[in-house]
């Protein structure tokens, strides 16, 4: 299974995007966390990204697309994988699929996360008590809320018209936005090698929040 999480800050990219690792034994792949490390360990990539980590900006393009296509070859031979924080914009979006088609690597799902930015502020400054990333501060969390309103969420669009987006409420408790993403993950999987991506058709699952509401 190949899937691309496009969502905003804390609507549970990390969170869901470990869950969908490990049911389906693919790696996960956070352009955040991959980028968080190069700073911890001071590379001279993490040098020349801190700053934009640290406003809450994104970091150029080729720099993730780089990092991205050296953790693809790694996934290669394992299945799938899941990618947490690319794209971001529509350029990254078209590189992306460039890469992947070299590589036949190609996303099968882009699981669309969908929650209210009052939830996503509230999360994230809840995070912010225990873990201190150094961008979650309230000031920082709103840019980067704007700018995934402005240049990421219009991806979701073009996602969309291939046939391959997955929408899913994501304001629920973790276990139940969980039961839904991996079954209908779960259902799609033994089709999506089988079914040309143009004869797809993207699935909203938004509306169906009660069905998925007991466990
Ligand atoms: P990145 O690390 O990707 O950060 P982000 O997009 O801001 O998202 P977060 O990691 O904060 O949230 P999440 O969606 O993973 O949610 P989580 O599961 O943690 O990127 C950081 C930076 O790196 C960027 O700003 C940019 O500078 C750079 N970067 C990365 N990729 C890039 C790219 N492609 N191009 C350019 N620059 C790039 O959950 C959040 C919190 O909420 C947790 O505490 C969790 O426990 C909780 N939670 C999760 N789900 C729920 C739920 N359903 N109910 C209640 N609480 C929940
Ligand atoms: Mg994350």
């Amino acid at each position: 299974m190949r899937v691309l999480l496009v969502a905003p800050p804390g609507a549970g990219k990390g969170t869901q995007g470990a869950l969908i690792a490990t049911h389906f034994n693919v790696p996960h792949i956070a352009t955040g966390d991959l980028l968080r490390d190069h700073v911890a360990r001071q590379t001279p990539l993490g040098l020349a990204v801190r700053a934009h980590l640290d406003r809450g900006e994104l970091v150029p393009d080729d720099i993730v697309l780089d990092m991205v296509r050296d953790a693809f070859l790694e996934a290669r031979d394992q299945g799938g994988y899941v990618l947490d924080g690319m794209p971001r914009n529509m350029a990254q979006a078209r590189a992306l699929y460039q890469v992947g088609k070299s590589l036949e690597m190609t996303a099968n799902v882009a699981l669309h996360l969908k929650a209210d930015d009052d939830e996503l502020i509230r999360r994230l400054l809840a995070r912010a008590a225990l873990e201190h990333r150094s961008d979650d501060t309230e000031e920082v969390i709103r840019r980067r809320l704007a700018l995934y309103h402005e240049v990421t969420y219009p991806i979701v669009e073009w996602y969309s018209s291939r046939g391959i987006l997955v929408s899913v409420d994501a304001m629920r408790p973790v276990a139940q936005v969980a039961h839904q993403v991996l079954t209908a993950l779960e259902s799609m999987s033994t089709l999506v090698d089988l079914v040309p991506e143009n004869a797809r058709r993207s699935i909203d699952l938004t509306g169906l929040g009660a069905a998925f509401g007991d466990c």
